[in-house]
């Protein structure tokens, strides 16, 4: 919020008018920032995403959705607010930290975990040339995510239904970054454990065909993200998730694997069931 102050100050005062076009150049935290301004100055400016992280490559610059967090968690200030451009250019990658990168493909993975189960496939087989940078597969790989991700906003901008697919791993990646404080685990990092975490669930409650679980946590492993957690202490993870804004009339929403390539929502979950699942989970079964 103090960010957006200072961006909504410096742009009022050099001169920025209805006119004006905001270019969110960086990571996923600059796109939604920016975009989150832009929504707010002048009750609406233009802006453009230039995506420079693999994660906001595929997945935050694309859709519209615009925030910033609060203490009391992820994403709690926020607007809709279509780009009106996003441009690409995958050599901007170069540079991009290899932990960063992991992060970029938890996304990835999800989407293709939702989605397309060929997409999964072709990571799972290409694995080591995709890890070894190959322009040509990533550049496929990318462009797919980021048709499958405006596919799903076309038809479902506000997150009435369809939308929420997109959050699969999310409910428990947002308690566990609202726990932590932000910061420790990445967003990515926190997804991959969230999928391992909501798949499991889900096979619990004969929701996930079996073994898929199993099939999602060696592909993330195999991209060096983490797929367990045992160092956060379970209550804080609990009241954080007992905050999120992702609720149906019946409970919080879980996104779950029908099977690899296909999810479905769910709100009927009861709390004592998914906290048993929690704490075993936690403790590393
Ligand atoms: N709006 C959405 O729909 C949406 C979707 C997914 C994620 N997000 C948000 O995106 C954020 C995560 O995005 P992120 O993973 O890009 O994190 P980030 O913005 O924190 O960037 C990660 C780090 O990489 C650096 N960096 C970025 N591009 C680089 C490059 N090309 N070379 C060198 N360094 C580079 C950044 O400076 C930063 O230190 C989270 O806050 C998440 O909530 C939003
Ligand atoms: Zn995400």
């Amino acid at each position: 919020m103090e960010q957006m102050q200072r961006i909504l100050r410096s742009a009022v005062r050099s001169g920025c008018d209805r006119n004006s076009c905001m270019i969110a150049f960086g990571g996923g935290v600059v796109g939604d920032i920016t975009g989150y301004a832009a929504a707010s100055l002048l009750r609406g400016v233009e802006f453009i995403q230039v995506p420079a992280s693999l994660l906001a490559m595929v997945d935050a610059s694309v859709g519209g959705k615009t925030g910033v967090n609060i203490p009391e968690g992820k994403n709690l200030a926020g607007a809709f607010h279509q780009p009106r451009a996003v441009l690409m250019d995958l050599d901007l990658l170069e540079t991009l930290p290899d932990r960063q990168a992991r992060a970029g493909w938890a996304e990835i993975i999800k989407t293709a975990a939702i989605r397309d189960i060929r997409l999964l496939s072709l990571i799972e087989r290409e694995r080591a040339a995709l890890l070894a940078g190959s322009p040509s597969l990533l550049t496929k790989v990318v462009e797919r995510c980021v048709r499958i991700k405006a596919e799903v906003v076309e038809e479902d901008e506000r997150e009435s239904g369809l939308r929420m697919i997109l959050n699969f791993g999310h409910t428990l990646a947002h308690g566990i970054e609202a726990a932590q404080g932000y910061g420790r685990l990445l967003h990515g990092e926190a997804v991959a454990v969230g999928m391992v975490f909501a798949a499991r669930l889900g096979e619990g409650l004969g929701i996930t065909r079996e073994a898929t679980a199993d099939r999602l946590e060696a592909l993330l492993a195999a991209f060096g993200l983490p797929v367990h957690l045992s160092k956060l202490s379970c209550s804080r993870i609990l009241t954080a998730m007992g905050r999120d804004k992702k609720r149906g009339p019946r409970g919080l929403r879980w996104v779950f694997l029908s099977q690899l390539g296909e999810a479905l929502i769910r709100d009927d979950v009861k709390p004592a069931v998914w906290q048993a699942e929690l704490k075993k989970f936690i403790k590393g079964k």
